[in-house]
Formats: structure tokens, C-alpha cells, sequence
């Protein structure tokens, strides 16, 4: 079985981090959502993956070369513009040929796996196997209607008034029935070759069409409050390692990883947490559940449920929390500025105590 992974579209809800970086490639936990995507597939036993891509391919091709560290052979497929989700089938017919696929979303993040699921499609290879998962909201999402035997009846890409609280989650399995069906739709109303019509398209001609249930923690990282989110969960996971330097005046709790070439010095890091490399910490009070990336510099800080990027610093700024710091960004408190100074990018926004 191939993998299709899905990396192009826009991720103007993640913006102002997607005006910089496609959103695929925001760290969690220290890994960008792309390399947990991967990491997924490995485990459901693929070895070769199709990568769509946009305008932002070179980034995320830089990040993942050709896959071989992650143990996939990656081939990169250009989508010109964000036609939907079914184009991307149909801008992968060569890479595909005959075979059956996982496609997975490259903006999902899924914590326990879906191996019983892959391992039921290679069994009965229905037509097209979907994934679900009761959201309380299913409006942002497809949504799929079953029978007691999870046969699916019917299938709506963001219904107003959805008639299921299962929502379609970012990976679908597929056999090679899916072209047909991705050449016979038409565009949606908001303009996109959706693949919920495609699968709809095989319900209603009869095709087998399964959704089954994952139970494990599931999000699509589209937003900011979402990705915070999966860092928590994620970092509920880590296994403490410590590689770089720890100073003598320093404590780690729980679950630390200070990663290689790091420097803790007269510092508290409590885990759930990474100190990602090269990264140093002083005077400072980390975690729990903080994510600080590589080459980063902290002094006087107190941090706690945030994700620090790459090259950040945070000076003299405590109580931090709930926070993502982007790539090269400063944060600090200094004395006589006469008020506070602001430098603050596109689509930010910086809440500050009352
Ligand atoms: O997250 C699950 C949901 O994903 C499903 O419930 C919906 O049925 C499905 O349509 C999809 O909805 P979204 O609106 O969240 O899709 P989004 O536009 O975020 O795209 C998902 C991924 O696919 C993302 O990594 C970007 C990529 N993509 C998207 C489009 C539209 C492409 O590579 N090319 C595209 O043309």
C-alpha cells in the first residue's frame, strides 16, 4: 500500500506562523506535524509516500529530503494551485498507477495510530475505508452517516446541520475505484474538487464504502488553540533524556528531555518538556507542557504551556503561558522604555495581563 500525504493548500488559519512556514511544518512537541505524519505511516507498514505540495514545496521538501531518515522513499507532487482534496488524487494518477493508498492529511495528528484500520482495509479492501470520530461540532468537518454495521449511507463535507456527530478525520484508504469516481465530480460551491463528493459518488453507486471508529486523540492542527492542543498530548509521551548540559543549581521533574548541546543554568524545568539544541536557559522556570525548539535563548523567563520556535528569545518576561513564539522572535520585559513597545507581525495577537 502507498501513502498520498497532503501538504499544499493555504493554512490561513494558522497564520500568523503559516505566513512564514507551511502549516504542516509547525514543530509539536519538537517534531513538525509532517514528521509525525510519517512516523504514523512507518507504522501502518508503508514504505512509499506521495508528498502534495504548493507553492511551499522547496520548504517542505528542505525538511524531509527524501524520506530515507524516516524510513519512506518520498516522491514530491506539485499541485499548481489548492483545487481541493480529490485534485490531489487526480494530480497523483501516475505516482498512484493500480495500487491501493493511504491518503493522510498533512495537517492531522493522531496519537494512537490506525493500524486495526489499515489492517481491516487490506483485508476486505472495500472501495474507500474512512476513518471517524464523534466531535461535539461536526460542522467544520465531513461528516459520514453509517448503519449499525459501519457501512456508510451517506457522506456531507461541512453540513450545516449535520444529521451525525461523526466526524471524517484526515486519513482514508483507498482502492484504485476512487479515480473513477475523482474524474466524474464537479467542483464544489466553495470551488474545490471535494473528496467527500467522490466518496459519496461510489456510496451511491453502490460501491462499499466502511467508516470505523478511532477512539484515540485525534486533531486537525488548523489553528493555534489546536496545536497547543497536540503539544500537551504529545508531550504526555515524552521519555526523559538528557543530553546537553544541566548545571548543578538546576532541577529537572518528570518527564525532561534537554536535547544535544543545550545549557540549563540555575533553572527549573518541570515535565512535561523539551529543551530543544542549542537552545540555553537561565534564571528561568520552564513547563509544564513547553516545547522549546533549537538555538533558542531564555533568561529571567517563566514559561509554562507554550511552544517556543527555532531562534526565539524571552527575556525577563514571566508568567508566559498558553503562548507559541515564532521563529527569531523576541520577547522582553525591559526597564525604562517609558511603556511598552510593540513590533508585532501580520495576524498576530499579544494579550497581555490587565
Ligand atoms: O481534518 C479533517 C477534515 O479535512 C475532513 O473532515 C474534511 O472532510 C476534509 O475536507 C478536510 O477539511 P479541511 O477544510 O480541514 O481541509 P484543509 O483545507 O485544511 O486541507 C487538509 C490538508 O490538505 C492540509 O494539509 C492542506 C492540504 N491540501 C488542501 C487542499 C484544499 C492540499 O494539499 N491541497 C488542496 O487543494
Amino acid at each position: 500500500m502507498k501513502a498520498l500525504v497532503l501538504a499544499g493548500g493555504t493554512g490561513s488559519r494558522l497564520r500568523p506562523f503559516s505566513h512564514s512556514m507551511p502549516k504542516q511544518l509547525m514543530p509539536i512537541a519538537n517534531k513538525p506535524v509532517l514528521v509525525h505524519v510519517m512516523e504514523d505511516l512507518r507504522s501502518l507498514g508503508v514504505r512509499e509516500a506521495g508528498v502534495v505540495v504548493g507553492d511551499r514545496g522547496g520548504e517542505i521538501a528542505a525538511a524531509l529530503g527524501d524520506g530515507a531518515a524516516l524510513g519512506l522513499r518520498l516522491t514530491y507532487i506539485r499541485q499548481d494551485v489548492p483545487r481541493g482534496l480529490a485534485d490531489c488524487i487526480a494530480v497523483s494518477r501516475d505516482f498512484l498507477g493500480a495500487d491501493d493508498f493511504v491518503m493522510y492529511l498533512g495537517d492531522n495528528v493522531l496519537t494512537e495510530g490506525v493500524k486495526d484500520i489499515a489492517d481491516e482495509f487490506r483485508a476486505h479492501r472495500p472501495a474507500a475505508q474512512l476513518v471517524v470520530h464523534p466531535v461535539p461540532d461536526p460542522r467544520d468537518f465531513g461528516v459520514a452517516e453509517t448503519d449499525a454495521t459501519g457501512r456508510v449511507l451517506r457522506l456531507v463535507e461541512k453540513p450545516r446541520h449535520p444529521r451525525s456527530d461523526r466526524a471524517v478525520i484526515g486519513v482514508y484508504f483507498f482502492t484504485p475505484a476512487i479515480h473513477e469516481a475523482v474524474a466524474a465530480i464537479e467542483p464544489s460551491a466553495r470551488g474545490e474538487l471535494e473528496v467527500t463528493d467522490a466518496i459519496q459518488w461510489l456510496v451511491a453507486r453502490g460501491h462499499d464504502v466502511r467508516a470505523r471508529l478511532y477512539r484515540g486523540f485525534w486533531k486537525d492542527t488548523g489553528k493555534v488553540e489546536d496545536v497547543l492542543h497536540c503539544n500537551r498530548r504529545l508531550l504526555d509521551r515524552l521519555k526523559p533524556s538528557v543530553v546537553g548540559e544541566v548545571d548543578g543549581t538546576s532541577e529537572l521533574l518528570g518527564a525532561v528531555v534537554v536535547e544535544e548541546g543545550a545549557r540549563i543554568v540555575r533553572s527549573r524545568i518541570t515535565g512535561p518538556a523539551v529543551i530543544g539544541a542549542g537552545s540555553t536557559v537561565e534564571d528561568s522556570h520552564i513547563g509544564p507542557y513547553t516545547a522549546i525548539g533549537r538555538d533558542c535563548v531564555l533568561g529571567a523567563a517563566g514559561v509554562e504551556d507554550s511552544i517556543i520556535l527555532d531562534g526565539a528569545r524571552v527575556h525577563r518576561v514571566s508568567g508566559v503561558h498558553g503562548s507559541v513564539v515564532g521563529r527569531d522572535a523576541t520577547v522582553s520585559a525591559e526597564a525604562h522604555t517609558g511603556g511598552s513597545r510593540l513590533v508585532v507581525g501580520d495576524h498576530s495577537s499579544v494579550v497581555v495581563a490587565a
